[in-house]
C-alpha cells in the first residue's frame, strides 16, 4: 500500500491542527501501522509535544521538523512509515503549504464552532481550491473540533456548513479537558486511560471514516 499522506491545515491559528495532527498518529500507531509526524510549522509546537513526553514507550509518536526539500524528505520517510501526518502552520501564503499540498492525499481542516472560524471558511475554501489545483487527487475535508452538543452555535454549525461545498466528516471532536491534558503531558489521548476514552474514540472514528475500515 502506499504511504497515506494527511496534512492538517486552517489558516486560522488555534483550531486544533497540532492536536489533531498528534492524536491522530498516536491512533494510526495503534490501530493501522506505523506513522510519523513532520512538524512544518516555525512555532514548532509538534516537535515540543513529543519533547514533553521524553517516553517513548508511553507516547511512540516519533516528529521530524519539515526539511527544504519536502518532497525529498516525504519520499525517503515513505520507505519507512506506513502513514506521515503532517502539522501545518496557521497560514496558507507561503509556498511551503502549496507543497505540502501537492504531496498529500488526505487533507483535513479543523474547524471550531465559531461566527468568526465560519467567516474565514471562505478561505478554506480557498485553500481547497488551491490546494485541488496543485493536487486533483486530494481528498479534502473539515473536521468540526471542540463541539459542545449543548451549544446552540454548535448545533447551528450543520445548517451554516451546509452553504460550503466542502464535505464535513461526520464524525467530529467534542471539546473535552482530555484533548488539553494530552499535550500538557505530552502524550496522546490514548494514553490517559478512563479520562481519554470519550476522545479516543472520537479519534477512531475520524480514523475510519477518513481511511476507511
Ligand atoms: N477538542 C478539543 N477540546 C478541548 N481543547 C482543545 C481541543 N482541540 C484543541 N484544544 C486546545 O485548543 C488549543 C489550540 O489547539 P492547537 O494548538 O492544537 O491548535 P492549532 O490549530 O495547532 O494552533 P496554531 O494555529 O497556533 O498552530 C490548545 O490549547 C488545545 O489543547
Ligand atoms: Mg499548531
Amino acid at each position: 500500500m502506499d504511504t497515506g499522506v494527511i496534512a492538517v491545515a486552517n489558516q486560522k491559528g488555534g483550531v486544533g491542527k497540532t492536536t489533531v495532527a498528534m492524536n491522530m498518529a498516536a491512533g494510526l500507531i495503534r490501530r493501522r501501522g506505523s506513522c510519523i509526524v513532520i512538524d512544518s510549522d516555525p512555532q514548532g509546537s509538534a516537535t515540543l509535544w513529543t519533547e514533553l513526553s521524553g517516553d517513548p514507550s508511553r507516547f511512540p509518536v516519533e516528529v521530524v521538523l519539515a526539511e527544504d526539500k519536502l518532497n525529498k524528505q516525504i519520499a525517503r520517510l515513505q520507505t519507512e512509515f506506513d502513514y506521515i501526518v503532517i502539522d501545518c502552520p496557521p497560514e496558507i501564503k507561503s509556498g511551503s503549504i502549496m507543497n505540502v499540498m501537492s504531496i498529500s492525499q488526505i487533507l483535513l481542516v479543523p474547524l471550531l464552532p465559531s461566527p468568526m472560524d465560519l467567516w474565514a471558511s471562505t478561505r478554506i475554501e480557498e485553500l481547497i481550491k488551491r490546494a485541488k489545483k496543485k493536487n486533483p487527487k486530494i481528498l479534502a475535508y473539515i473536521l468540526l473540533n471542540q463541539i459542545e452538543p449543548r451549544s446552540a452555535m454548535s448545533r447551528g454549525m450543520d445548517e451554516a456548513l451546509q452553504e460550503i461545498d466542502i464535505p464535513v466528516l461526520r464524525n467530529r471532536l467534542g471539546r473535552r479537558a482530555s484533548y488539553r491534558t494530552s499535550a500538557l503531558e505530552g502524550c496522546s489521548v490514548y494514553d490517559l486511560g478512563y479520562r481519554g476514552r470519550a476522545a479516543s474514540e472520537e479519534i477512531d472514528g475520524v480514523i475510519d471514516e477518513v481511511l476507511g475500515l
